[in-house]
């Protein structure tokens, strides 16, 4: 049995159909299972996307990649991040790093419900899986506190993100993953998550869009996230989730190794450690592959997505000092255009 990568490349389920099968071909068919119905990447994206999309041929390369909002899939987040997902909550099971599982933005639950079932594959009985969000969609920019919000994309008109908390119940009833090791946390994150009865985090997934979003939840959680844990981010190629990245680990002297997962995701292991002065011939190939699947104009993936992917892409590969400074000359430099 092929070892699934720390990217956004997939369990290869080596067992022929007829061979004797083991309890790890048994798991691995039900978790690719549950990713593909969740990612509706069974029917190869046939659903069509909510913003006016019908299905077409390309709706399986917009599922895989997690560029579209689907009209029925229970999640967004693509194949590939649901892969990296399955890695970093199998690798927080192998060594036994401790502590819950959280996404800080849920939608219609589907990230949430790959966690719980991927617990229940292995059999792990104590971690719960915290479901946080407001149900009711984006909060409205706070324009004064968080300027790049107000500049951003205006996400609270968006209703198609509001799924309300009985739906996302009711999603977890249908694939049997309701029960008591899943916790839902409701309200904006600004008010759930201070006093959130959270002790110690293994995977912290942060899939909330905006900068305020993004920080609400690092200030809150990160120092629970234990050493070893993961902190997975589905957004980095959104500007006011990148900054908030960047200004969190900048203020708290993070330096450990951001991993890119595709075009907008990005994870790193808490404790890990800064780069290392050469990659690994396996992440030189991944990158070039990430770096080929942003730069791709094929159909389905916009030009807007690609000039944004380019962006993330460049700034990605900036050292973090230089980013940090980049990021203050250009802040300073809006200052002066469009005082606040
Ligand atoms: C892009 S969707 C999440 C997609 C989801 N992870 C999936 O698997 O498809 C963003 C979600 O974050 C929630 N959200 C964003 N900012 C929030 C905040 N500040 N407080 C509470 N919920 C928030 C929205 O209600 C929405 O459900």
């Amino acid at each position: 049995m092929a070892a699934v990568t720390d990217g956004a490349t997939s369990v290869a389920n080596t067992a022929e159909l007829g061979d004797v099968v083991t309890s790890d071909d048994i798991r691995n068919r039900y978790i690719d299972l549950l990713r593909d119905s969740l990612t509706m990447m069974l029917w190869r994206g046939a659903d069509g996307n909510t913003s006016g999309r019908d299905a077409d041929s390309h709706g399986a390369m917009m599922r895989e990649n997690g560029r579209d909002w689907p009209k029925l899939a229970h999640s967004m987040i693509g194949a590939k991040r649901m892969n990296n997902l399955q890695f970093c909550v199998e690798d927080v099971l192998k060594h036994d790093i401790s502590g819950d599982l959280i996404e800080t933005g849920v939608w219609r639950g589907g990230a949430c419900i790959f966690m719980r079932g991927i617990l229940a594959a292995h059999g792990d009985k104590s971690r719960r899986v915290w479901v946080a969000d407001s149900f009711e969609g984006l909060p409205k920019a706070n324009a004064s506190k968080y300027p790049l919000d107000a500049l951003g994309a205006p996400f609270h008109r968006f209703r198609q993100l509001a799924v309300s908390e009985e739906q996302v119940a009711e999603n977890f009833r249908r694939y049997g993953l309701l029960d008591d090791q899943v916790v839902f946390l409701k309200g904006f994150f600004s008010e759930s998550l201070p006093g959130a009865p959270i002790e110690k985090l293994a995977v912290l997934r942060l899939d909330g869009d905006m900068y305020e979003s993004t920080i609400d939840a690092l200030v809150n959680l990160y120092s629970k996230v234990s050493d070893g844990g993961y902190i997975i981010v589905d957004d980095y190629a959104i500007e006011g989730c990148r900054e908030a990245i960047n200004d969190f680990r900048r203020d708290n002297g993070i330096d450990d190794l951001i991993r890119t997962v595709d075009w907008s995701g990005v994870f790193w292991q808490k404790g890990s450690g800064p780069a290392p002065a050469t990659l690994s011939t396996d992440e030189i190939e991944h990158e070039k592959k990430v770096l080929a699947e942003t730069f791709d104009r094929s159909p389905g993936s916009t030009p807007a997505t690609g000039v944004r992917a380019l962006r993330t892409e460049v700034i990605n590969r900036i050292p973090i000092p230089v980013r940090n400074r980049l990021v203050a000359a250009r802040r300073a430099l809006r200052s002066i255009v469009k005082p606040q």
